[in-house]
């Protein structure tokens, strides 16, 4: 993948697309995130807009995913950033701050020149410093992120 001025340390390759879904279940329950189940994860792959993630080399040269985010949208203009997920024995060393930057910049290069993108995310509080970095802000007090869970 042409990674540009994105530079990742030594033993990290970051790639187009999306772990298997017992990769990403397995990388968002040790992020700290919540469980989902395998039909849930089943459609991170078919029905997201698009996806990267890291993988570290290992001791046993078989690379894992240890980090991943993805955008779900329209194309056109609506954007949603989900999963921002590294791995705890691998955060702090920029892998985060590389995948959202692949991921804004795929959305600058494949999104419709002649109007804006809208691009939103709701942040935990361990990702908010990373996209402050990164020129979001927030939406409140004009727009307040609302969620509804069935
Ligand atoms: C949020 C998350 C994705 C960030 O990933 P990350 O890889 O740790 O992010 P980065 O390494 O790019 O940046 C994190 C911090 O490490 C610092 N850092 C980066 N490289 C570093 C290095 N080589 N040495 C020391 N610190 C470093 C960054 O400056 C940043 O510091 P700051 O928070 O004080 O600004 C990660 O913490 C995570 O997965 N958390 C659990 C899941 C979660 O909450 N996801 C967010 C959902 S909204």
């Amino acid at each position: 993948m042409d990674s540009h001025d994105l530079t990742l340390p030594l033993g990290y390759t970051i790639h187009h697309g999306y772990p298997s879904v017992p990769q990403y279940l397995h990388l968002r329950l040790s992020s700290g995130l919540s469980p989902k189940t395998s039909s849930q994860a089943a459609a991170v792959s078919t029905g997201s807009w698009y996806g990267c993630y890291v993988t570290f080399d290992g001791v046993n040269g078989d690379p894992q995913p240890i980090g991943m985010g993805r955008v779900i949208g329209d194309g056109g203009w609506y954007f949603h950033i989900a999963d921002m997920a590294i791995h705890p024995e691998h955060q702090k060393k920029g892998l985060g701050d590389v995948i959202l930057k692949t991921l804004l910049r795929e959305i600058r290069n494949r999104a419709p020149t002649d109007g804006k993108p809208y691009i939103s995310l709701l942040a935990d509080k361990a990702g908010r410093r990373l996209y402050l970095k990164n020129g979001f802000v927030e939406s409140a007090p004009e727009e307040m992120g609302m969620v509804l869970e069935l």
